[in-house]
């Protein structure tokens, strides 16, 4: 976005830094992978976070660089595991690590920028380094149980919306959360502010999750979208989409839901066009993007409350309006 642009830019330089250090260090079986998957690009959503937040707090964005740098690690970590876990053959439209390489390859090189992930936060001074690495911790703590959860629910036959929305801000939100957080610590924001922007940040990315399920399963253009379409409904996984289906389902239609999770995820088309035919039956996409909304609300609400420049305030909340209006 326009007003961000020039965090982009300045992210975009020291990762590129970061990523060339890893070009010639050996194993190269190792580093490769790493490599490879910080050079697939993605939207860079986590490290902007920690810029902007830097910047709202009032101070250079530049001082949040290392933990832009540690959040986009982690999160590109654990992307390299979700897609072992969900057997995903495609990320950002190239073939996923597991695939390239394989499954050993995978968990190293993740296990690899797991831990550069907290290595490069001691760069701050003492103080500053343990608070961010405490919070990085605690974070990838819950992104591990909320992953855990998201395969449980795949062999549970009954979720509930409140459980699905726990897995997901585990999984998802409070990286988001985090990425703010840093970027206020870097800037001494007072600890109000920093609950305050975490808030806005779990809000945000319970809603940026509703949107990745919804897109999973409807996206028009596969290729900007860069992932397999209908991986979820092939892994039976309890997302939104599904919950709210089986919730409104007449007799007829729950036993079809039944044996549409019962297909084999290898039968592929046949079983993601007949769970699209249910969505679309009982108008699911409306409702998932009306809960998407009433989460993208809150967090702007909660984006109100906070102490900090206006001006600066209102490209926030312009970026959480655009980034939830992501078509693809
Ligand atoms: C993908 O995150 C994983 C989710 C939490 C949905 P992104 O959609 O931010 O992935 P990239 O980094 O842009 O590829
Ligand atoms: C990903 O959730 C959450 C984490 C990577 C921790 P998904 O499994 O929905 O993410 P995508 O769709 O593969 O990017
Ligand atoms: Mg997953
Ligand atoms: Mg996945
Ligand atoms: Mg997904």
């Amino acid at each position: 976005m326009k007003n961000y642009e020039h965090l982009g830019v300045l992210f975009a330089d020291h990762l590129r830094k970061f990523n060339s250090s890893l070009e010639v260090k050996t194993p190269a079986e190792l580093y490769q992978p790493c490599n490879y998957i910080l050079s697939l690009g993605g939207k860079r959503l986590r490290p902007l976070l920690a810029l902007v937040a830097c910047e709202l707090f009032g101070e250079n964005p530049n001082k949040a660089l290392d933990s832009a740098l540690s959040v986009e690690l982690f999160h590109n970590f654990s992307l390299v595991h979700d897609d072992i876990l969900d057997e995903a053959p495609l990320r950002r439209n190239q073939p996923t690590v597991h695939l390239k390489w394989n499954r050993n390859i995978a968990i190293l090189s993740g296990d690899a920028l797991l831990v550069k992930s907290l290595q490069v936060l001691n760069t701050y001074p003492p103080e500053e380094a343990s608070k961010l690495s405490e919070l990085m911790c605690t974070t990838a703590m819950q992104v591990c149980e909320g992953q855990q959860l998201d395969m449980n629910f795949e062999k549970q036959n009954s979720v509930s919306i409140d459980e699905y929305i726990r897995m997901i801000e585990y999984k998802t939100a409070v990286l988001l959360g985090c990425s703010l957080k840093m970027g206020a610590i870097n800037a001494r924001a007072n600890s109000m502010q920093q609950n305050d922007i975490y808030t806005f940040g779990v809000n945000l990315g319970i809603a940026f999750q509703l949107l990745d399920d919804l897109l999973d399963a409807f996206a028009q253009n596969s290729e900007l979208f860069g992932k397999r379409p209908g991986g979820d409904i092939l892994a039976n996984k309890k997302t939104f989409l599904l919950l709210k289906a089986i919730a409104l389902a007449n007799v007829t239609q729950k036993k079809e839901i039944a044996s549409i999770l019962a297909l084999p995820g290898e039968t592929g088309h046949e079983k993601i066009n007949r769970m699209l035919q249910i969505y679309n039956d009982l108008g699911i996409k409306t409702y998932c993007e009306q809960s998407a909304d009433a989460y993208t609300n809150a967090a702007i609400a909660s984006l109100n409350g906070i102490q900090a420049d206006p001006g600066k305030k209102k490209h926030l909340h312009e970026f959480a309006n655009q980034l939830l209006n992501r078509q693809v």
